[in-house]
Parts: structure tokens; C-alpha cells; sequence
């Protein structure tokens, strides 16, 4: 009965917001419509309570709320017209879920896009007593896509007076008109305090845009990059850029991030990136081959939160793949967005590499269940037997480079990570880990080389959560995040020493992941 009740509150709430740009003032959250219970559902990660979502957007940090807008078709499961949903948080772990906050207009859909708090006020939009929220986002007309011309993506921008809960589009939009690119979009904008005014990322097919603004509304582009840099195999989306400490010097560097789909080292949707230096109007790089954010193969999309206090930058991906997204088996929502994660730099050898590491607050979620250190004479196992490893986080201190994990069910799937010393590579293999077959290449095994893994202890830390996997190799230097959806829980863990001489897997720990919903 009260799921009913639920259902109908919901139903009359999407009528009376369908399609208009303003909500009634009383709906600061959603009903619950989901109990979060369902085969495959993320219990730790956020998911939208139901249909489909794509990219993260306008992710920002204003008066104690981090913002998570995402890309949103509020009909169905698979890709449509897109709308930004939105969740927020306190914490970055727990999620409240509210209404659609922007919706298509005349100008076209929702697409993906970024938010910046106006603390000046320079856009108008509201007052330096209560500086505005601005969305700003591509518009795609999709009825001009069909009539065949190049100009169907232009950027938009919106503003909010209520920290999010209620839009207003700008009645000038759009703000930049496209000069003849089919693709073109995905602005990130942020506050350029070489320049002191606004930076926006723009991509083109093939390249990165930068473009200038003192007041949100007017643009004018300044200069271009990575024509000739990076990878190429698909098209440039969903751009951002920050400046990174490197780990324990006064060192600093600018990271450029690029999404490319397709194109990634295991193949479909991936995230390269650059590092470089920005002089407030141009991003140059020495670097001409492709570095990327994670190995695996569904971390897509990711960018940063602006004005985070602590001043980290924290980056979120969506977790999945467009040469599968549409075609998981799941059946009330699709997809997850990955564990937030804090970016940082290290300098490992003569190399300078990104690190991408699950936030400390989220270790909170963790209790604690096994506990031991294993020592494995050459070519031993040991079987750790746990009632579900899929809300889980498996950690252990190790010297091996030549070991495999195996987690298996009663139904005989499997999920096998193993470290290859002689090939000095990281494999992730999901061939039999459960449904494999909606898509032809979702069991191709997926390698990532790790060339300067250190030769001391290193940490080998994995979460699991009903649908995926993220796996951190020494503090985030090695990343690998894929989904799988085995059709039991996995409730034991063989872990195998295949070298020649004895090993050990110290602090070896099993937690339990508490659910955040
Ligand atoms: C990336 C992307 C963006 C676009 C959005 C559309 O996954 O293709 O480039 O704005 O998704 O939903």
C-alpha cells in the first residue's frame, strides 16, 4: 500500500514538473520510490533512484552541499532526451535525491555541462548578499540534427537564486551559437585566478577550446588545444583542468582531463589526460601519448568539483561504457557513478603520474570482519570463505608482483585479478564472472600495465559492490574500474602466489561496506 501511495505521489509530482522550468516551492526532496534492494543494485555508490543516467554534471561545492547533477531521461532506461538530475550531499557518501533541476527547452536538450558559484556576481543573476549558482551546458537540438546541418550543439547557461533547488534558463541563451562543429560541447567553466575572470573548456571533435568571460554571459575563445596530442581514436568530450600540488614539494602542474569515446586501452569510453602548464589563456604539454585516469573499462566521463573548501579536487566518473550502457541487466535504473575520488600528483621516478583515490570520509563505511597475514610458500593458495564479498572492501599490503585473486560463487563464476610479473601487467578478467553476454566484447580480459609499480610493500585495495569493481594499486597509481554482475554473490576468495619463491600478504582485510541509502 504505501508503495502505491509512493508511486502516486511521485507520478503527480513528474506530471506538475514536466516541462516547466519552475517547481512548485515545497518539494525540496523526492518521494521515495526506491528501496534500493533490487538484483545488481549499488549499495554504497550513488544510482539514481530509477531510469537512466549517464555523465555527471555541474558538480559544486556551495554553502555546505556538494551538488551532483547528472545527465537524466526520466522515461526509460536507456539514453533519450536529456535532462540534468540532481543529488546532494554533506558528506560525498550519503545522497539525498531531488527533482529534475534542468529540463529541455526550445533550444534543445540538456546535455553535459558545469556549475560555478558566482561569488562576485558578475553574471547579475543575483547579488553579492546571495551570489547565484550557474549552470552552464550544451544545448542539442535534436531537431536540427535530424534536418542534417553541423550547428546543433550551442552552450546554455542557468542560474539559481536557492542553492540549487529551484532554475531559471537565461533568456539570452545560447550564450555561444556554434561556429560549425558537430560536436561541440561539454563546457567545464572555473574561476581563472591568473586572469581573474571565468575559463571555459570547450571540445571540438578533435580538440580542446578555451574561451573568456567576465560575466558568464559573453564569450570569446582564446586559444586551442591537442590537435596533434593524446589519443584520438574517437571523439574529445567532457574537458576539465586544475591545478595539482605534487605530492610533498612546491611543485605545481596543470592536469587537463579529456574523455574519449571510443578509444580507451580496453576498448569504448575512457579518460586520458595531460599534464601541462596554463598561462591563464593557453594549455601547452610536452606530452604526446596518451596517459590515462583508469584502465578499466567503465569510468567514463569523470570531472572535479569546484570550490571544494578543503581545496582537494574530487573527481567523480560515471560507471559504465557506451559500447555497453544500454544494454546492462538492470531493469528499473542503469548505472552508477564511481566511488568519489581525491586527484592528486606523485612523482615516481622521473615521472610525474595522477592519482585517483577513493575520499577518507568514505573509509567511515567500513567494518571491519577479517583480519590476518598470509604467507604463501611458491605456487600455495589460501581460501578466505565470507557470506558475500559484493558489498566489500578487500585490502592487503603485498612485495608480489606475480599473484592472482579469484573471487567465485556456488553457481562456479569467477572474477580473477592477477599480477603478472614477467609482463609487468595488471589483468582483470570477467570472462566468467556472471552475465557477460548482453554485449559481445563485456568479457574481453582487460590489462593495464604497471611498469613503475615500486618494488617495496604496495597496498592492493578493492570495493565491491553487487555490480562493480574498483581496484587501487598503491594509493591510487594503478586503477582499474569495471562493472560485472555475477548471478550469486561471490563468497569465496582463493588467493594464489604464483612465483617462485614465498610471499606474504600482510594486513590482509576483509570489510564489510556499510549501505549509504
Ligand atoms: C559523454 C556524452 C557527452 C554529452 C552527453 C550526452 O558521455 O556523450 O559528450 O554531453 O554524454 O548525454
Amino acid at each position: 500500500m504505501r508503495i502505491i501511495q509512493a508511486t502516486l505521489i511521485l507520478l503527480m509530482i513528474l506530471s506538475s514538473c514536466k516541462h516547466k522550468e519552475h517547481k512548485p516551492e515545497s518539494l525540496p526532496e523526492m518521494a521515495v520510490i526506491a528501496n534500493y534492494n533490487e538484483t545488481f543494485r549499488p549499495q554504497f555508490h550513488f544510482s539514481p533512484e530509477e531510469k537512466w543516467m549517464n555523465d555527471p554534471n555541474g558538480l559544486v561545492y556551495n554553502k555546505g552541499i556538494y551538488h551532483l547533477f547528472y545527465q537524466y531521461y526520466p522515461d526509460d532506461i536507456v539514453w533519450g532526451p536529456m535532462h540534468w538530475g540532481h543529488a546532494t550531499s554533506a558528506d560525498l557518501v550519503h545522497w539525498t535525491h531531488k527533482p529534475i533541476a534542468l529540463f529541455p527547452d526550445k533550444n534543445g536538450l540538456i546535455f553535459s555541462g558545469s556549475a560555478v558559484v558566482d561569488k562576485n556576481n558578475t553574471s547579475g543573476f543575483g547579488s553579492l548578499e546571495n551570489p547565484p549558482l550557474v549552470a552552464i551546458f550544451t544545448y542539442h537540438d535534436m531537431a536540427k540534427e535530424k534536418e542534417g546541418t553541423d550547428d546543433f550543439q550551442t552552450q546554455g547557461i542557468a542560474y539559481s537564486l536557492d542553492n540549487g533547488d529551484t532554475w531559471t534558463k537565461y533568456e539570452g541563451n545560447p550564450v555561444i551559437r556554434n561556429p560549425g562543429f558537430k560536436d561541440f560541447r561539454d563546457p567545464k567553466v572555473f574561476w581563472n585566478d591568473i586572469a581573474n575572470q571565468w575559463t571555459m573548456l570547450l571540445v571540438a571533435g578533435d580538440h580542446l577550446q578555451i574561451w573568456d568571460s567576465k560575466n558568464l554571459r559573453e564569450w570569446k575563445k582564446v586559444s586551442e588545444f591537442g590537435k596533434s596530442q593524446g589519443a584520438h581514436g574517437g571523439v574529445w568530450e567532457c574537458p576539465d583542468m586544475f591545478r595539482l600540488r605534487v605530492e610533498g614539494s612546491d611543485e605545481t602542474k596543470w592536469v587537463l582531463l579529456i574523455s574519449i569515446n571510443p578509444g580507451a586501452p580496453n576498448g569504448g569510453s575512457g579518460t586520458q589526460y595531460f599534464l601541462g602548464d596554463f598561462d591563464g589563456k593557453t594549455f601547452t604539454s610536452e606530452q604526446n601519448q596518451a596517459r590515462w585516469v583508469d584502465w578499466g573499462t567503465d569510468n567514463y566521463a569523470g570531472v572535479t568539483y569546484n570550490n571544494v573548501p578543503s581545496g582537494d579536487r574530487i573527481f567523480i566518473g560515471w560507471m559504465s561504457n557506451w559500447a555497453y550502457a544500454r544494454d546492462t541487466p538492470t531493469e528499473k535504473w542503469r548505472s552508477a557513478m564511481t566511488i568519489p575520488r581525491k586527484l592528486s600528483l606523485r612523482k615516481i621516478g622521473d615521472t610525474i603520474d595522477l592519482i585517483n583515490y577513493p575520499i577518507q570520509p568514505f573509509d567511515d563505511q567500513l567494518v571491519e570482519e577479517i583480519e590476518k597475514n598470509i604467507v604463501l610458500a611458491p605456487n600455495a593458495k589460501e581460501n578466505i570463505v565470507y557470506n558475500t564479498f559484493n558489498q566489500t572492501e578487500v585490502r592487503f599490503l603485498t612485495s608480489s608482483k606475480d599473484f592472482r585473486l579469484h573471487f567465485k560463487n556456488a553457481l562456479g563464476e569467477a572474477l580473477i585479478l592477477s599480477m603478472d610479473a614477467t609482463k609487468d601487467v595488471f589483468i582483470l578478467d570477467r570472462s566468467k564472472s556472471g552475465k557477460t553476454d548482453f554485449q559481445q566484447d563485456f568479457g574481453a580480459s582487460q590489462q593495464m600495465p604497471i611498469p613503475y609499480l615500486s618494488d617495496e610493500k604496495f597496498e592492493v585495495r578493492i570495493l565491491m559492490d553487487w555490480s562493480s569493481i574498483e581496484v587501487f594499486i598503491n594509493r591510487g597509481q594503478y586503477v582499474m574500474t569495471s562493472l560485472i554482475f555475477p548471478n550469486e554473490p561471490y563468497n569465496a576468495l582463493e588467493i594464489e602466489n604464483r612465483s617462485q619463491s614465498p610471499q606474504e600478504f600482510t594486513d590482509f582485510t576483509v570489510s564489510n561496506v556499510n549501505r549509504i541509502w
